[in-house]
């Protein structure tokens, strides 16, 4: 802990243990100490720590093949995104495949400013959406956005789960719409039955 301290970069303040091992849903410590990962590490770990499927699967492809250029087609890819396809409600049937959240986010703006031609992205007071410049102008706290202003330009902030807000913030020149479908930094904040499909609705109106 104190080599970690000495050399990492100080942007997540440390709990002052070492969580070296994980199954399933369980953690140890450095000292042996057993603990319940409740909230499944943030999301990421919700298959469990050392899942045997997982890690077969991460020990096969890693000794086939661990990058290729996106230039080239690769059968894995191929049926992720098949996979995808199938799953995804129609008329979706194409995928950006990214490797965290904010670059998601990021992706999604870029592509509904590059289809759009349109400027303005809409989202949620108290919503949370990455770090990175774009997604970080989507998010709402200002503790995380001050530092780094200015963020990016044409952003603009609805109250989550209030169609009358997001009418007096819509216009002609929205390119997208990004809303959680449950708020999660700003607690588990879940919208009012009918929301997502009036948020379309209005979207539909006005071409975003
Ligand atoms: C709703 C939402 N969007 C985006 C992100 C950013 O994801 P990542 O941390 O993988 O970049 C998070 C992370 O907690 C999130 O909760």
């Amino acid at each position: 802990m104190r080599v970690e301290d000495e050399h990492n970069s100080r942007v997540y303040p440390k709990r002052g243990m070492q969580i070296i091992r994980g199954q399933g849903a369980r953690l140890w410590d450095s000292d042996g100490r057993e603990y319940v990962d409740m909230g499944a590490s943030v999301g990421v770990m919700n298959v469990g720590h050392g899942n045997e499927y997982v890690t077969e699967a991460i020990r096969q492809q890693s000794e086939r093949l661990m990058y290729v250029y996106s230039v080239f087609h690769n059968d894995q890819r191929e049926q992720l995104l098949e996979k995808l396809a199938e799953i995804t409600p129609d008329p979706l049937r194409r995928s950006f495949l990214c490797s965290s959240g904010t670059e998601a986010v990021e992706a999604a703006i870029k592509f509904a400013r590059g289809h759009t031609n349109k400027k303005w992205i809409i989202s949620a007071k108290r919503g949370f959406h990455g770090k990175t410049y774009a997604s970080l102008s989507a998010t709402w706290s200002r503790k995380y956005r001050e530092p780094f202003e200015p963020l990016v330009p044409d952003f603009e902030h609805a109250v989550y789960g209030d169609i009358e807000s997001l009418r007096e913030h819509i216009c002609e020149d929205v390119a997208a719409v990004l809303l959680e479908p449950i708020q999660g930094e700003a607690g588990v904040r879940l919208p009012p039955d009918g929301y997502f499909q009036q948020v379309r609705e209005v979207c539909d109106e006005n071409g975003s």
